[in-house]
């Protein structure tokens, strides 16, 4: 089987086990990373996390967003050690401390940092309590976060740019958000830039879930061909 490994997280966004498995088998090679999101984590827990492990050589994200106090971050983490998760998202917003005691947690685990959900219009932003914009917020946050210990960042394709200069070089980013050339769905998407677009504006690493897994309806060949197809415009 073909070995492309392009710099891509799969995004795992589906709420039944044995699919997870089937579009992990039906990718595996093509992308660098799969990515388990809170509805994933919270219905399977960490036997579900193995039951992906099992299937794969590839690297495991768990998106689980953490964000409380330094103590309750710091056993969060290290309940989830066990599995070796090679990312783990915390809250860049959670400060220096509570990225510390993730980072002291899991020794061999990218800490990842979310900055400013794009989620957020400019008008969240503001009515958070954000003294800047979602760019400049962002570009902080990141800064705050690898002074803490985070290894990667999160943040929006129109972000990259800024970010990267916050961070310098070795911190791997990471965006979602990104849609490819010629594709004929957004989805709910709404600012995006090509995978193509992003890895020239410094991403290291693009998640893509449904332009990939909206191929599994027509079976496991076809979603890897998609895949393919996608991973062949970055590298
Ligand atoms: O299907 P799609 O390619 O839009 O999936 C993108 C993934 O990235 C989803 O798992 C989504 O939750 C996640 N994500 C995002 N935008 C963010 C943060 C995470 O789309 N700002």
């Amino acid at each position: 089987m073909s070995q492309i490994n392009a710099p891509i997280i799969l995004a795992v966004d589906t709420p039944q086990l044995q699919t997870a498995i089937d579009w992990v088998k039906a990718t595996e090679g093509v992308v660098r990373v799969y990515k388990l999101g809170l509805e994933f984590y919270l219905s399977f827990g960490l036997d579900g996390v193995k039951a992906i492990r099992d299937h794969t050589q590839s690297d495991i994200f768990l998106d689980l967003k953490l964000h409380d106090i330094p103590h309750t971050v710091s056993g969060a983490a290290k309940a989830i050690s066990t599995v070796k998760p090679k990312y783990v998202t915390v809250h860049a917003s959670g400060a220096h401390a509570m990225i510390e005691a993730a980072v002291e947690a899991l020794p061999e685990t990218l800490v990842t940092a979310v900055t400013i959900l794009t989620s957020l219009s400019e008008a969240d932003v503001a009515a958070v309590g954000f003294k800047s914009n979602a760019l400049e917020s962002a570009a902080r946050l990141a800064e705050l976060a690898v002074n803490a210990g985070a290894r990667a960042i999160v943040c929006s394709p129109l972000e990259i740019q800024a970010v990267r200069q916050s961070v310098g070089e070795s911190t791997q980013i990471i965006t979602p958000g990104v849609r490819p050339a010629g594709g004929t769905s957004a989805d709910d998407q709404v600012r995006t830039l090509t995978p193509r677009q992003a890895i020239d504006h410094g991403a290291n690493l693009v998640v893509i879930g449904r332009p990939i897994t909206n191929a599994w309806v027509d079976g496991a060949s076809a979603m890897r061909e998609r895949a393919i197809a996608i991973a062949r415009e970055i590298i």
